[in-house]
């Protein structure tokens, strides 16, 4: 051979070479696109089977809770089992059934009531856990319950200091700022003890519906509807306006309330027909949502004084310890225990 018979030669065995590689190169491609494909065919059967399937979208939201890479004191409580808080209206059935809300009447779940959420929950502009959101993964909340102890601790500035302030109801900011603070970033409220005088309007609160009938789904789809309210079916005079805007406005996933019920405070699921059930209090329901989304959980004005029936119930007005201890829909003393366990092993701190 000469030397251009041996180019041609070595020429034709590296093309030889090069087509097998190209071939194998489409194999292996192949091979690839084969097992992705599988992979998500069985990834979705296998929630498809559980009837469980939950939207991207849906677990998307469900992140904003895990944002805190390090463990919460309380982590055990929830047993890695976090609530999204607020119900959002194109998915909160799915969700529902996810959750077993499907399974019980208000105030623990939506069953026979589902028409009624859909129609306040169309009403709504969002359904997001943070109206301005500061950016810090690892959440400081202050809960600040009504409590008379609050009086004259002047507590206001350290209760401005945390990332996120949860109040209650009508607990009324302005006249007691040092005192309770300012900075409002949740108030949990029902139609009976929401605001009503445009005077404490704070456009950096979102406000959270507590909903334990089905007349407070119909309440706010009347009010932002524009349309009047029946007042006969509430036990208190339901406000009859709306201070807040649609957009700071949200509904709380029931699934937290009966968590907090059941498994809590060990409340029955069931009563007898005379008993009257019990519910949690909306200060424990605050300090549910705080450990849904929270990192690290304080407490402020949670304390009773139930040896003096005179000292004041709450840090504002004239009601006294009196109409607490003869309350028939709560179960005090089973929350005053569960309160203590928390502190007990430093779930949360008490500032008061
Ligand atoms: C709180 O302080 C005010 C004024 O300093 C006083 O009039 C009031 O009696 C105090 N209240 C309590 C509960 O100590
Ligand atoms: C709302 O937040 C803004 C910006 O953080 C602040 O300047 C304003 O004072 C807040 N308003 C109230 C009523 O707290
Ligand atoms: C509580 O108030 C009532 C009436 O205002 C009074 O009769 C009673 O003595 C008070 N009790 C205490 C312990 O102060
Ligand atoms: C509390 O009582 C005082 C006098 O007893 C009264 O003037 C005041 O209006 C009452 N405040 C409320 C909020 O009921
Ligand atoms: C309150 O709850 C406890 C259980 O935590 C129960 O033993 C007690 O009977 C309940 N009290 C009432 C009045 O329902």
């Amino acid at each position: 051979m000469d030397h251009w018979q041996r180019v041609v030669v070595r020429r034709n065995k590296e093309l030889r070479i090069f087509t097998l590689n190209s071939v194998m190169k489409r194999f292996l491609l192949v091979i690839i696109l084969v097992a992705v494909l599988m992979y998500a065919v069985l990834h979705t059967n296998v929630w498809k089977t559980n009837d469980y399937w939950l939207s991207y979208r849906t677990m998307e939201r469900k992140n904003v809770l895990n944002t805190c890479l390090r463990k919460p004191a309380f982590a055990s409580l929830l047993n890695a089992d976090k609530i999204y808080p607020f119900l959002c209206s194109n998915d909160f059935l799915k969700v529902a059934a996810f959750h077993g809300s499907d399974k019980f009447e208000l105030p623990y779940g939506i069953k026979r009531a589902e028409s009624n959420f859909h129609l306040a929950l169309s009403r709504l502009e969002s359904c997001e856990l943070f109206h301005k959101d500061d950016g810090e993964p690892c959440k400081k909340c202050i809960v600040v319950g009504n409590g008379g102890v609050l009086r004259n601790k002047t507590l206001g500035e350290k209760i401005n200091s945390y990332h996120v302030v949860i109040r209650m109801n009508n607990g009324p900011i302005i006249g007691y700022e040092d005192d309770v603070g300012r900075k409002t970033d949740f108030r949990l409220f029902y139609p009976e003890s929401v605001f009503s005088d445009p005077i404490h309007y704070d456009p950096n609160t979102t406000v959270v519906l507590v909903v334990f009938k089905p007349h407070d789904l119909k309440w706010l789809w009347s009010l932002l509807g524009g349309q009047k309210i029946n007042a006969k079916s509430f036990w208190k005079k339901p406000a009859l306006n709306m201070i807040y805007k649609t957009n700071q406005i949200r509904i709380l996933d029931p699934s937290i309330i009966r968590k907090t019920a059941h498994e809590w405070l060990h409340f029955p699921t069931r009563y007898f027909k005379k008993e009257k059930p019990k519910h949690p209090t909306t200060g424990l329901i605050a300090i549910s949502l705080a450990f849904h989304f929270c990192h690290e959980v304080h407490l402020a004005g949670f304390k009773y004084d139930f040896t003096d029936r005179n000292s004041s119930l709450h840090y504002y007005g004239n009601e006294t310890m009196s109409l607490m201890i003869e309350n028939e829909y709560h179960n005090i003393s089973a929350e005053q225990r569960f309160l203590k366990m928390l502190r007990d092993k430093n779930f949360v701190v008490n500032l008061t």
